[in-house]
Formats: structure tokens, sequence, C-alpha cells
């Protein structure tokens, strides 16, 4: 029977992403950058407005998020939000849950759960009529949607007036992208099946003639670990970086000793004795 293509986090890959973002300081970097443009985005997406309404799309965790819903608080006190959040993982948005159970200023705001595939949600709003939205976001989850031109396609339709689109990726030519372009035919056999940068993107925002501003968040973390066949923490990176379960026992040794090259010599700087692997993302804001 074929393997069912499984891109929502459940199981081990809960932990193992977890695992990631403890190490690569990616929430610091997109938090920075969340800090930097939104404030000035949420008043032109708010002017005139008496309420607005927030669309999370896989949205994990939930932790940018309510930094996300917060700041927008801030910006616009006196302006009533609502916030829907379409994520499959229910390990994942129980995480969420339990988030904004702790955070007395997210209370205020009421959560529409939809527990289900990006595609699934589409189809049902599609069979029974739209609500529409000022933001909406994918942070590194549209690797994973069936059809990247269909996805921007019906998420831009749901923008209300002088909304916004935001999607943070990592960066093409990055080190992800070098790596999973690089070994796609070993890499892009489960959940993901074609790998997409901003590159990708941003063609698929141009051949739709969308209006859109690029911005880059830069990062890089340690990765010296993964060339120590004896660490655990190198191995859990290499399982996530690698959408494995177990990186040694997932390839041939002549692959594992390309991919560990490649790692070393053309995703990362080598610098302070340690390999920094270059993990620039790209915000992309697109317009109504
Ligand atoms: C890399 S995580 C990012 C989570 C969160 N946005 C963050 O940055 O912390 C990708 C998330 O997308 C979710 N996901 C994957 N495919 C999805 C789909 N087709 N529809 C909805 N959520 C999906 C996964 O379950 C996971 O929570």
């Amino acid at each position: 029977m074929a393997e069912e293509k499984q891109t929502c986090y459940e199981g081990s890959s809960v932990q193992s992403f977890q695992f990631y973002l403890e190490h690569s300081g990616e929430h610091k970097a997109i938090l920075q950058c969340v800090h930097n443009l939104l404030p000035g985005e949420f008043k032109r997406v708010a002017e005139g407005k008496s309420s607005l309404d927030v669309l999370g799309v896989g949205s994990g965790g939930g932790e940018v998020d309510a930094q996300m819903l917060t700041l927008l608080q801030s910006t616009v006190p006196a302006v009533p939000i609502t916030a829907d959040i379409v994520e499959g993982s229910s390990a994942l948005t129980d995480n969420f849950k339990a988030l904004v159970a702790k955070t007395t200023n997210l209370q205020k705001i009421p959560f529409a759960w939809h527990i289900m595939h990006s595609e699934d949600y589409e189809k049902h709003v599609k069979a029974k009529g739209v609500k529409k939205f000022d933001f909406i976001h994918m942070i590194q989850m549209i690797y994973y949607v069936d059809d990247l031109a269909e996805s921007i396609k019906f998420h831009h339709s749901l923008l209300k007036k002088n909304g916004r689109l935001m999607i943070i990726i990592e960066t093409a030519h990055g080190g992800w992208d070098t790596l999973w372009k690089t070994y796609k035919k070993d890499l892009c056999v489960h959940a993901i099946t074609e790998y997409r940068s901003s590159a990708e993107v941003i063609s698929c925002l141009k051949s739709q003639g969308l209006k859109y501003e690029e911005h880059v968040i830069t990062n890089a973390f340690d990765i010296s670990e993964c060339f120590n066949p004896s660490s655990q923490t190198g191995q859990r990176l290499l399982n996530f970086m690698t959408a494995k379960d177990n990186f040694y026992q997932s390839f041939t040794s002549e692959t594992r000793a390309g991919i560990l090259d490649l790692l070393k010599n053309k995703c990362s700087t080598q610098r302070d004795g340690g390999v920094f692997f270059n993990s620039n993302l790209s915000c992309i804001l697109v317009h109504a």
C-alpha cells in the first residue's frame, strides 16, 4: 500500500519540531521581523475598520500567532479582533489552546479552531460561503500545501480591503534550499514532494499579478554537533533537517557523507570554531 502523504505534525514529528525550534533561534528571528514590520502594516490594514479578522494557517503551537495577536491588540487597542486557526495537527493545536488559556490578553479574542488540512478548509469555505480576513499568515507551512499556486490564489481571495497575506518561507539559495534541491531525490519523498523556497512563491505571485514586498529575515544556527556521529543533538537536528525519523538508518553511507559534506561546505559558514547553517527566511507581504 502506498504510504499516505502526511503533512501535519503528529507523534514524533511534534517532538522533532520542538527540538528544532529550541536549537535554531527561528522563532526569535521571526519575532524580530514581526515586531519591526507589523505595527506599520497593522495600522494600514486597520484604517477605517471597526473590527479585524485574522486567519492563521499552519500555526503549529501558536507561539508566533500569540505574539502577533498581542501586537495587533496593542497597535489598535480599540478594535475588536477575531482569530480563525487552520492547523492540521491536533497535538500542536492543543499546545496553542493551552497557550491561549494562560495568556490573559488573548482570552479577549474569540478563536475558531479548524483542525484540518488547509485544502479541506478551502473545500469547506467554497461549499459554505466565506468569512473574509484582514490579515492572513502562513508561517513556514507553504512547503506542505498540495498546489502552491492554488493555495496562494485561494488565500489571497479571502483578503478584505487593504488586507495582507504574510508568507514566511526559507529564502532562495539559503541552506535549506541548497540541501533539499541537491538531494531532491532522497528528501522529497514523503510530506514534501516538491521543495519550495521564496523563489517559487515569488514566481507564483508574479504570474498571478499580485503586489508584494519581500523582507529578508537573517538567521543561522550552530550545526557543529551534526558532524559528531555519537552526538544525540547532532542526530536530532539531522533528523529534522532531512525530515526523517533516523538520519543514520534512512540513507546509504554515500548519501549521508554527501549530505554532511554539503551541509558543511555549501549550506553553512564556518566561524569561531563552529559550523553555522544559513537559515535565512523571507517574509513576503502580499497586498489585497
Ligand atoms: C514548520 S511548522 C510551522 C508552525 C508555525 N507556523 C511556526 O512557525 O511555529 C508547519 C505547520 O504546518 C502544519 N501543516 C502542515 N501541512 C498543513 C496543511 N496542509 N494544512 C494545515 N496545516 C498544515 C503542521 O502541522 C505544522 O504545525
